[in-house]
């Protein structure tokens, strides 16, 4: 089944993907596609309705993105964010100016709520401005349908060319109801009907992926986290036992998770699963290193030797199952190459295993369509929604060298900060939390004895987006409770710090 779609033409504007996430939000299939796309392609693809998104540049510089021409002809509605506006307007004959101070902020925009483009509002709304150029006479055939104080045009349509600018951004929280001017675009001037629904996708998939595999052999390198376990499910459900997993444990993950993986995977979903224990070899190779970037690197490089080994001795298979997911391959829309994340993870494997072709089956989705997806699947909510949790592992949260002691203390008192925040209801609003065993002894007392032991450090951030964050002011009580649990129950340990930081200028992990 063909879905509908909507093409976002990306002008390099800081918010492109959460455009094209607002849009799948209210079920209509979209895609992020360079601002320079040809006409061929365009009209290949048939899209519903094309959005430009806005950007740093202005319509004046010599280099500024353009679209291409005879878009505005094709009979596909258009609507232009910001950027998208000016060139809108630039390119059809209209006026842009520059204004001498930037508008930003989220501010009052007087509307014409007759237009197709407003239904549902009031006369008046919040939204987000952030410009400096701006629309000073729309083209001809245009008529306007906001403004605000400072800026005369603040939206405009041409309703019989099916065309619309905005200088706001509907796509941000700051816009007050701002998924209804989308929602107006897709249903009241595209004429979508909200076909794009994660168990259609689901459904989909499993049967391409039936055609394309066949009863052929796939190979599926399994973290636990949770895009390579949504992928290998999906596999499994497609081909069955033709899928294998390999699951490397390389016994830094958290207390018990090595054991749940195994358990959901092979009880759950009955995947054929190859779980080796390695920690011995990783803690082998780890043993006296004490810098992160070695860890890391040791680490890497290890897995993929591990994850070699197993697959060898499968023989060739026909395709590696990879859990890439869209923010991974998104282009940039001023063309540089697709961003590939540069953490340690189970990708980059493609080298060392003997394959014919790679598989991608959540390529096209984003990070809460994932989730969905596996929610759909009926992999356990506590998977699906499983805070990230870094490809080394503990071994960059234990603070300096690593041994197998200091793991199973960290492992401990980490059990236990998770524990409790769960159980306070925290674990949902808190984005990532854990617990550091620091390199630090400190004196104690305990009864009568004088004791010499580790400060164990809580970490706990809120962030969307895991670039910036603050540190989570999680309520004293409960700290308190994390801090006399862990000293009383884990061996080894006086002392527990909470971490105040946020990033920048920290980051959220210790190394
Ligand atoms: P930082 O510490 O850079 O972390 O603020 C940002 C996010 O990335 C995760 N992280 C990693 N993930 N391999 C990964 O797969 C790594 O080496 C790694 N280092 C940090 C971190 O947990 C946080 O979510």
């Amino acid at each position: 089944m063909k879905n509908e779609l909507i093409l976002i033409l990306d002008f390099g504007g800081q918010y492109n993907q959460l455009i094209a996430r607002r849009v799948r939000e209210c079920n209509v299939y979209s895609e992020v596609v360079p601002y320079n796309i040809s006409l061929e392609k365009i009209k290949e693809k048939n899209p519903k309705g094309i959005i430009f998104t806005g950007g740093p540049a202005s319509v004046f510089g010599e280099d500024s993105p353009k679209c291409a021409e005879g878009i505005f002809d094709l009979g596909i509605p258009v609507l232009g964010i910001c950027y998208g506006m000016q060139l809108m307007t630039y390119t059809l004959g209209g006026k842009v100016a520059r204004a001498n101070k930037r508008e930003y902020g989220t501010t009052t925009v007087k509307i014409d709520n007759t237009s197709s483009l407003f239904q549902g509002f009031d006369t008046t709304n919040g939204f987000l401005m952030s410009h400096t150029d701006f629309v000073e006479t729309v083209p001809e055939g245009f008529k306007n349908i906001g403004h605000t104080d400072s800026c005369p045009n603040a939206a405009m349509e041409n309703d019989e060319k099916k065309l619309y600018g905005i200088q706001f951004h509907p796509e941000v929280n700051h816009s007050v109801n701002g998924t209804q001017v989308i929602k107006n675009f897709l249903f009241n001037i595209c004429k979508c009907t909200g076909d794009w629904i994660i168990s259609s996708f689901v459904e989909d998939s499993i049967q391409k992926l039936k055609e394309k595999i066949g009863d052929k052999k796939a190979l599926c390198a399994l973290s636990g986290g949770v895009d390579s376990s949504v992928a290998a499910v999906l596999l499994s459900k497609a081909i069955g036992k033709n899928l294998t997993c390999i699951f490397v444990d390389h016994g830094l993950l958290r207390k018990n998770e090595g054991d749940e993986v195994e358990e959901i995977f092979r009880n759950q979903f009955d995947i054929n699963l190859i779980r080796v224990n390695a920690k011995d070899r990783f803690l082998a190779k780890l043993a006296g290193i004490s810098d992160p970037e070695t860890k890391r690197k040791i680490i890497g490089e290890e897995f993929i030797r591990v994850f070699e080994e197993e697959a060898k001795k499968l023989g060739t298979v026909d395709f590696l199952v990879q859990g890439t997911i869209y923010p991974d391959v998104i282009e940039s829309g001023l063309g540089k190459s697709s961003v590939i994340k540069s953490h340690h993870n189970v990708g980059g494997l493609p080298d060392y295993v003997d394959f014919k072709e790679i598989v991608e089956p959540l390529r096209d989705l984003f990070k809460d369509e994932v989730r969905k997806t596996g929610l759909e699947l009926g992999i356990p909510e506590n998977l699906v929604y499983r805070q990230p949790f870094p490809g080394p592992g503990l071994a960059i949260r234990v603070i300096g060298d690593i041994t197998d002691d200091k793991l199973t203390i960290l492992k401990k008192a980490d059990y236990i900060f998770r524990e409790e925040i769960a159980n306070a209801g925290l674990h949902k609003s808190i984005n990532q939390y854990f617990a550091v065993l620091t390199n630090l002894k400190s004196v104690g007392v305990m009864g009568d004895e004088r004791t010499y032991d580790y400060t164990v450090a809580l970490r706990a951030v809120e962030t969307t987006d895991f670039m910036t964050g603050v540190w989570s002011k999680i309520p004293y009580e409960i700290l308190e409770k994390v801090s006399s649990r862990i000293v009383n129950e884990v061996e080894h340990v006086n002392r527990i710090v909470y971490d105040l930081t946020s990033k920048p200028p920290a980051t959220i992990e210790w190394e």
